[in-house]
C-alpha cells in the first residue's frame, strides 16, 4: 500500500481532545505519518504530484551546503535550490549564527510604533549592491509582494497622468498573488480568478524583441486620445532572465527596453526576484548591462535560505512622488514587513556574498558547470536542443520530438502532447534522483528543460556529479528512463 492511501483525517474526538503534537513529536515524525498530515491538512494533490517524482516519501534528516541527508544515511545532491531560494546552500553556518546571535540578544522582532534598526540597516546593505539612485526600500516577505510593492509604487505616480495599463511579456511569471498574477503567462495560472489588473488593462510584448514593444506601445498611443499623457501604459515589467524558459535576453536589450519605456513616461519594474541576489555573477542580472530600472525587486536568496524576505527597491525621487507625505507615507505596508531577526539574516546574507566573494563564484561555478553541459550536447546532439541561462542558473532544452510535433498541432495548447512531455521530463528528474541522487527541477511553463541551480558554494567536484549523472541518464536514454517511470507510476496507481 502507498502512504498516500493511508491518510486518514482525525475523529472528532481527536478534535475534541485537541491532542496537539508538540515540537519534539513534530520534528521526529516519520516520512509516512508526515505525509499523512500534509495530504489531511495541506494539500493532498500536491503530494501526489512529489509522489510521482519519487519524492513524497523523502525522509529528510538535514540539509547542510548543497547537500540533504536523509534518515537512511544517503545523501543528495540539491540542485533545485529551492527554486532559486537557497543561493547560500542549505544552512549556511554564518546564517545560523545570526540567528542564534539575535535568541541570545532577544533582539525585538515586531515593532509596528518605531522604527527598527535593522530595517534600516538592512535597506541600507541593499542600497550598496545596486546602482544609484536605487536606495529606498520596501521590505516584503516574498517575490510576487515585491512585485506588488513595485506595481502600487508605479501605479500612485503614473494613475493620475490617466495611466491605467501595465506592459508585460507572453510566458513572464512574476507571482501569484492578484497583481502578478494578472502579468503571469508562464503557465495557466490564471483560470478561475480574478485578475487584480483588468485583462483588458494589460499590454504584451514578445520576450528580447525590441520592435514587438515598441508596437505594443505605438497601439497604446493610438488608442489614447484625451489623456494627453501619450500612452496609457503605467510600467513595463521584466525578468531580466525569464525564470522559466531561462531565457537570457540579447545583450543590451534590457538597456534599450529602459530606454523605449523612459521616451514614452513609462516605468520600469526589473523582476530579479529569481536571479538576482548574486546568481548570475552580478548582483542584479540587469548589472551585466549599463542600464538602472524605476523600481527593482528582490526576495529568494536574500533570506539566506532561512527567512522569507523580498525587497522592492527603489529611489527617493520616485517613492517621493507615490507617498511623499505624513498621510500617505503607510499606504503600502505590511505586519510582517521587516521583522527583526528576519533582517538581521538578510544583513548576514549580504555580508556573507560579500566576504565570501560569492557572486564572483557564481559566476566562475557557473562557467564550470555550462562547460560541463557543452560536453553533454556535443556527445548527445539529438537529445540536448540548447543550453540555456547564466551563471548558476542553467537549463538544457531536451529534444522529445517538439520540432516535429509543431508541425502537426498546436503543442502548447494539446493535453496529449502536454501530458507526454511531463511524463518524458518527470522521467528524467526521477531517473536523476533514483538512480544518481540527485534533486533537478522542471516548470510546468517549460516542460522540455531541466533545469539546475546550484548553491554558489557548490563545489567542482559536486558539478562533476550532475554531469556524469546526466550523462548516465542521457546514455540509457529517454525511453529506459519513461519506462521506469510509467512502471512505477502504473504500481503506484493501482496500490
Ligand atoms: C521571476 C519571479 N518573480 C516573482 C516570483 C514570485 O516569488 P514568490 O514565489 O516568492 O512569491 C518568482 C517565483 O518563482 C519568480 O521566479
Amino acid at each position: 500500500m502507498t502512504a498516500l492511501a493511508k491518510i486518514e483525517a482525525p475523529s472528532r474526538e481527536d478534535r475534541q481532545n485537541r491532542g496537539l503534537l508538540t515540537l519534539d513529536q513534530s520534528l521526529a515524525l516519520d516520512s509516512e505519518s508526515a505525509m499523512g498530515l500534509y495530504a489531511a491538512h495541506l494539500n493532498k494533490y500536491m503530494l501526489q504530484v512529489f509522489d510521482i517524482l519519487g519524492l513524497a516519501q523523502m525522509d529528510i534528516e538535514s540539509a547542510q551546503g548543497a547537500e540533504i541527508t536523509l534518515r537512511d544515511g544517503r545523501r543528495i545532491l540539491d540542485y533545485s535550490g529551492g527554486f532559486g531560494v537557497l543561493g547560500l546552500g542549505h544552512n549556511h553556518p554564518r546564517i545560523i549564527a545570526a540567528e542564534r546571535r539575535c535568541h541570545d540578544l532577544k533582539v525585538l522582532d515586531c515593532i509596528k510604533i518605531a522604527p527598527h534598526k535593522l530595517q534600516g540597516a538592512l535597506a541600507y546593505n541593499i542600497s550598496r549592491f545596486l546602482p544609484e539612485p536605487l536606495d529606498v526600500s520596501f521590505l516584503a516577505v516574498s517575490g510576487t509582494e515585491a512585485n506588488e510593492a513595485a506595481m502600487k509604487i508605479c501605479e500612485r505616480v503614473q494613475t493620475p497622468k490617466g495611466k491605467t495599463k501595465f506592459l508585460c511579456f507572453k510566458g513572464a511569471f512574476h507571482g501569484k498573488t492578484h497583481g502578478p498574477l494578472s502579468l503571469t503567462t508562464a503557465t495557466d495560472v490564471q483560470s478561475g480568478f480574478i485578475m487584480g489588473v483588468p485583462k483588458e488593462n494589460v499590454v504584451f510584448a514578445t520576450y528580447g524583441d525590441i520592435a514587438s514593444v515598441r508596437e505594443a506601445i505605438a497601439r497604446e498611443k493610438a488608442d489614447i486620445g484625451k489623456s494627453g499623457s501619450g500612452n496609457r501604459i503605467i510600467a513595463g515589467i521584466i525578468e531580466t532572465i525569464r525564470g522559466t524558459s531561462c531565457h537570457v535576453p540579447d545583450p543590451g536589450f534590457l538597456t534599450e527596453f529602459a530606454q523605449v519605456c523612459r521616451e514614452n513616461d513609462i516605468l520600469t519594474i526589473f523582476d530579479e526576484v529569481k536571479v538576482g541576489m548574486g546568481r548570475t555573477g552580478k548582483f542584479c542580472a540587469f548589472q551585466h548591462e549599463d542600464v538602472v530600472p524605476d523600481v527593482v525587486t528582490l526576495a529568494k536568496t536574500l533570506g539566506g535560505g532561512k527567512r522569507e524576505l523580498g525587497a522592492m527597491v527603489t529611489s527617493q525621487a520616485l517613492f517621493d512622488k507615490a507617498y511623499g507625505n505624513k498621510n500617505d507615507c503607510n499606504l503600502h505596508s505590511s505586519s510582517f514587513s521587516g521583522m527583526g531577526e528576519t533582517c538581521a539574516v538578510g544583513i548576514e546574507t549580504l555580508n556573507v556574498l560579500e566576504d565570501e566573494r560569492l557572486i564572483e563564484r557564481a559566476a566562475r561555478m557557473g562557467e564550470y558547470l555550462r562547460a560541463g553541459l557543452e560536453r553533454l550536447r556535443e556527445k548527445y546532439p539529438r537529445k540536448i536542443v540548447s543550453l540555456r541561462g547564466k551563471g548558476c542558473f542553467q537549463a538544457i532544452e531536451l529534444n522529445f520530438g517538439q520540432q516535429l510535433a509543431e508541425k502537426a498541432i498546436d503543442i502548447r495548447k494539446n493535453p496529449l502532447f502536454v501530458t507526454y512531455e511531463t511524463v518524458l521530463i518527470g522521467a528524467m528528474a526521477r531517473e536523476l534522483y533514483e538512480r544518481h541522487g540527485i534533486l533537478v527541477h522542471f516548470q510546468p511553463g517549460a516542460r522540455d528543460l531541466l533545469h539546475f541551480m546550484p548553491p554558489y558554494i557548490v563545489s567542482e567536484a559536486q558539478i562533476d556529479a550532475l554531469v556524469d549523472a546526466l550523462d548516465d541518464v542521457l546514455g540509457r536514454g529517454v525511453a529506459d528512463a519513461t519506462v521506469r517511470f510509467v512502471v512505477k507510476n502504473i504500481k503506484r496507481v493501482l496500490g
